[in-house]
C-alpha cells in the first residue's frame, strides 16, 4: 500500500502490545451488519523470541506493520502464531511472513491446511495441538485447539506467566473504537455487541462452546486478560467473569418470555395479522417484538432470536412462494440452528397461497416446534379474522410461559 502510516502499538502488559487495525467503516461482514465497525486485533509479545499473534485483514497490512514498527524493526520478529485462518486475521499473513522471514510460523493442524489452501508461504508451517507448549524466553505459549469455534482450525494461545488468553474470535465483538480495553466502553454496548456477535457467529456452535467451557478448568488456565481478535480486550476480573458467564448462558440456548413476530407484507394484510398476533402474545404475558424484515437487517433478527422462546413467522404469497425477504432471513436463522424454540406461521394470500406451508417447512427445518395451527388469510382480514390471529398469539404465548414455568 502506498500510504505511509503513523500508527502506534498499544501496551497491554509489560511485554504484550496490541498491533492490530481499527476498521471504522466496515458495515457488512458477509451478511452480518456491523453498524459500529470492527477491529482486527493482532498482538506482539516482546520476549526473547519476539512473537506476533495473528495478523489483520489484507487492506490493513500497513496498519499492522506501522504499529509493529513503533516498537521494533519487524524483521526482529522470531515467531508468528496464527490462531485462526479466516482472512480477516490472515489476509496479509503470507506477505507479512515474506517480509519478516520469521524463524517459525505456528498454526493448528487444521490451521496449517487452511492457510496453505489460501496462500503460498515460502516456509513450513509448524502444526501444534492442544497441550503443546513453546518457550519464547522468560514466558511460554500453550496451545488449545478450539475446533469449529468457529472454523476447524480455530485455536487459543495462552501466555503462561502473563496469564493472558489470545482467544481469536471467541469473546470478541464487532466494535470499532479508539479505546482498547472493555472497561473503557459502556456496559450496554459491550453486552449488546457481544450478544449480537454470539447470536450471529457462534450460536450454531453452542454445543461445542458448552464442551469447551466445561473443559477449560482441566487446562489449568488462570486467566487475567482475554485478548480476542475483534473488539476490546477484557482485563478486569469482573469483566472476564461477566463475558464467561454470558457465554455459559448463551450456549445453553436458554430463552426468556420474549416472543418475536417476523414478517413481511405486500398490501398490509399480513401486517395487520402480525400486529394482532403481537397483541395476543403480549396479553398472554410475553415480552413481544414485531419485526418487519424490511425495517431490520437479518443480524438484528438473529440477535432478537437469541433470547426469544417463540418465533412466529408471516408472509404473503408472491409468485407461489414466500417473500424473498422472508426467505433471506429464515435461511439465515435456520443456519444458526436455534434450539428448543416454539412457533407458528401465518400469512395472507390471494389465490394459490403456498407461503404459509413454506413458512411451516422453514420452522420444521429449524426444529421449531409448531404449537398453533397456521392461519392462511384470504385477501384482507376482517375483525373476526384478526381475533383468530390474536388467539394464535395467546396460544403461542401461553405455551411459552408454560414451558418456562416447568
Ligand atoms: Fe474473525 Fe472467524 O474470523
Amino acid at each position: 500500500m502506498a500510504h505511509t502510516q503513523y500508527l502506534k502499538a498499544v501496551k497491554i502488559t509489560e511485554k504484550v502490545y496490541w498491533v492490530g487495525a481499527v476498521d471504522w467503516n466496515v458495515r457488512d461482514f458477509h451478511g452480518y451488519k456491523t453498524e459500529r465497525g470492527s477491529t482486527y486485533n493482532a498482538y506482539l509479545i516482546m520476549d526473547e523470541k519476539i512473537t506476533l499473534i495473528d495478523s489483520v485483514k489484507a487492506p490493513f497490512k500497513n496498519h499492522l506493520m506501522s504499529r509493529i514498527k513503533s516498537l521494533i524493526d519487524p524483521t526482529k520478529i522470531d515467531y508468528i502464531v496464527s490462531n485462526h485462518a479466516e482472512p480477516d486475521h490472515s489476509g496479509c499473513l503470507a506477505e507479512v511472513v515474506a517480509e519478516i522471514k520469521p524463524e517459525k510460523l505456528f498454526a493448528s493442524v487444521a490451521g496449517k491446511k487452511a492457510l496453505e489452501a489460501h496462500y503460498t508461504f515460502d516456509m513450513e508451517i509448524t502444526a501444534v495441538k492442544t497441550g503443546d507448549e513453546i518457550s519464547i524466553g522468560k514466558d511460554a505459549i500453550k496451545f488449545i485447539e478450539t475446533k469449529m469455534l468457529h472454523w476447524p482450525d480455530s485455536m487459543f494461545s495462552y501466555l503462561v506467566n502473563d496469564k493472558l488468553l489470545f482467544s481469536q474470535d471467541a469473546f470478541g465483538m464487532h466494535l470499532a473504537g479508539s479505546q482498547l480495553f472493555a472497561d473503557e466502553y459502556s456496559a450496554d454496548i459491550l453486552f449488546h455487541e457481544s450478544e449480537k456477535y454470539y447470536a450471529n457467529i457462534l450460536l450454531l456452535y453452542s454445543g461445542k462452546i458448552k464442551q469447551l467451557l466445561e473443559q477449560l478448568p482441566s487446562f489449568n488456565l488462570d486467566i487475567d486478560i482475554i485478548c480476542p481478535d475483534h473488539g476490546p480486550v477484557w482485563r478486569r476480573p469482573e469483566d472476564i467473569e461477566k463475558v464467561l458467564s454470558w457465554y455459559s448462558s448463551w450456549c445453553e440456548q436458554t430463552f426468556s418470555n420474549k416472543a418475536i413476530v417476523i414478517y413481511d407484507t405486500m398490501w398490509h394484510s399480513t401486517e395487520a395479522m402480525a400486529l394482532a398476533i403481537g397483541d395476543g402474545l403480549r396479553d398472554s404475558g410475553c415480552v413481544t417484538e414485531i419485526i418487519n424484515v424490511t425495517a431490520r437487517d437479518r443480524s438484528y433478527v438473529a440477535t432478537q432470536m437469541l433470547e426469544a422462546g417463540a418465533i412466529v413467522v408471516g408472509s404473503p404469497t408472491l409468485n407461489n412462494n414466500i417473500f424473498p425477504s422472508m426467505a433471506d432471513v429464515l435461511t439465515y436463522l435456520r443456519g444458526l440452528r436455534p434450539e428448543k424454540r416454539i412457533g407458528a406461521a401465518f400469512g395472507s394470500l390471494g389465490w394459490s397461497g403456498e407461503a404459509v406451508k413454506q413458512l411451516e417447512e422453514y420452522l420444521q427445518s429449524m426444529k421449531v416446534e409448531i404449537v398453533a395451527e397456521a392461519i392462511r388469510q384470504k385477501y384482507v382480514p376482517t375483525e373476526d379474522d384478526l381475533k383468530k390471529c390474536y388467539d394464535m398469539g395467546m396460544t403461542v404465548g401461553s405455551e411459552l410461559l408454560k414451558r418456562l414455568n416447568k
